[in-house]
C-alpha cells in the first residue's frame, strides 16, 4: 500500500518517498512549504488514494492541545443538575471527544489524521501533544479510562513556518519541505485542474508567472493557488495568450493582477516598473 499521487494531485518523486517513509516509520509526516503549495490537499489525497477516512484538525491561535484529546463540558453538567436531569450522574455524558480521540477509535482501518497549520498555535502546543502522538494513547482523568489507538493513524502535520517547532517534537517526525514546483511540474498541476487547457495560454502564463516571482522586493510571491485562480480568470475572459506577451508585459502590471498580487505595495512596485520601462522605451 504505497502513496503514488492521484489523478487530482501531482506528487513529485521526493514527496512520494517522504509520505511512504513516514508511513513505514509510523511517524507523523511534517510538511512545510510556501502557502498554496498543496500541503493541506496532500493529506486529503493520501487518504483518498489509500482508501482511508480523513480526520482534519484545523489549528487556530486559540487551539489548545487538550481540545484534540477531549474536553469536559462542566456548563452542561451544571445545567442538567439544576434541571434534575438523570444524565448528570454519569460524568461520561459530559466528555466531548476531540479529533485525536476520534482518530484513535475509528472503526476498521486506521484513518489519516491531518493536523493543519500547527504553527498557528501557542508555542507549547506541539510539546503538549508529544506523548499522545508518540504512544498513540492518553488518559481521561474524569472517567479514569485510557484511550488507545487500535490502529496507528497516519498523521500529517502542516506548518507555514510562522513559528519554530521544538526539537523534541521534530525528532519524532519525518520531515518534508515541498519545494516550489518547477515549470514542468506546474504545467502538470494545471492540466490536472483544467484538463485540455490551451497549451499556448499555459506557456505564456507560466512565463509571466515565473518572471513575476523573480521580481525582487515582492512582499508576497504568488504561488500555485494564485496561479490556478488567475488561469481560471484568463480562460473566463477568453484572453488571447498574446495579451500576456505585450512587448513590455514583463514589466507592466499583468492583466487581472488581483489574482496574483495581494497587496498594494506589490501593485505599486509593478506600476513603477512599468512606468520606468515606458520611459526607457521612449
Ligand atoms: N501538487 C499539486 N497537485 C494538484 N494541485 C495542487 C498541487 N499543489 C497545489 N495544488 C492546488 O493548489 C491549491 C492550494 O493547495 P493547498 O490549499 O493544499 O495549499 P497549502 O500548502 O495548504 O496552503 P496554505 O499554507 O495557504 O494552507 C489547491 O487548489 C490545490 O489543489
Ligand atoms: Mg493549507
Amino acid at each position: 500500500m504505497k502513496f503514488q499521487g492521484t489523478e487530482n494531485y501531482v506528487a513529485t518523486e521526493d514527496l512520494m518517498v517522504a509520505v511512504n517513509a513516514a508511513i513505514t516509520l509510523q511517524r507523523p509526516l511534517l510538511v512545510k512549504g510556501e502557502p498554496g503549495t498543496g500541503k493541506t490537499v496532500l493529506a486529503e489525497e493520501i487518504a483518498k488514494s489509500l482508501g482511508k477516512k480523513l480526520i482534519t484538525w484545523s489549528i487556530k491561535s486559540t487551539t489548545r492541545a487538550q481540545q484534540g484529546l477531549y474536553e469536559y463540558d462542566a456548563v452542561s453538567r451544571l445545567r442538567d443538575s439544576q434541571l434534575g436531569d438523570e444524565r448528570v450522574h454519569d460524568i461520561a455524558n459530559y466528555i466531548v471527544k476531540g479529533k485525536l480521540w476520534e482518530a484513535f477509535e475509528a472503526e476498521g482501518e486506521a484513518p489519516v489524521l491531518l493536523i493543519d497549520e500547527i504553527d498557528k498555535a501557542d508555542i507549547e502546543f506541539p510539546n503538549d501533544l508529544l506523548q499522545e502522538l508518540d504512544r498513540m494513547e492518553f488518559f481521561v482523568y474524569e472517567t479514569q479510562q485510557t484511550v488507545k489507538a487500535t490502529n496507528r493513524p497516519i498523521v500529517i502535520i502542516t506548518s507555514n513556518n510562522e513559528k519554530e517547532l521544538p526539537d523534541a517534537f521534530l525528532r519524532r517526525c519525518f520531515f518534508h519541505y515541498i519545494r516550489f514546483p518547477d515549470a514542468d511540474t506546474m504545467a502538470e498541476i494545471i492540466e490536472v485542474h483544467y484538463p485540455g487547457i490551451r497549451k499556448r495560454l499555459v506557456a505564456e502564463a507560466l512565463n509571466l508567472f515565473y518572471d513575476i516571482r523573480e521580481v525582487s522586493g515582492l512582499k508576497k510571491k504568488p504561488s500555485t493557488s494564485e496561479l490556478l485562480d488567475w488561469l481560471k480568470l484568463l480562460m473566463a475572459e477568453d484572453l488571447p495568450p498574446e495579451a500576456l506577451r505585450a512587448k513590455d508585459a514583463k514589466t507592466a502590471v499583468p492583466p487581472l493582477h488581483g489574482a496574483l498580487l495581494k497587496n498594494e505595495q506589490d501593485v505599486h512596485l509593478f506600476e513603477r516598473l512599468a512606468f520606468m520601462a515606458r520611459r526607457e522605451g521612449r
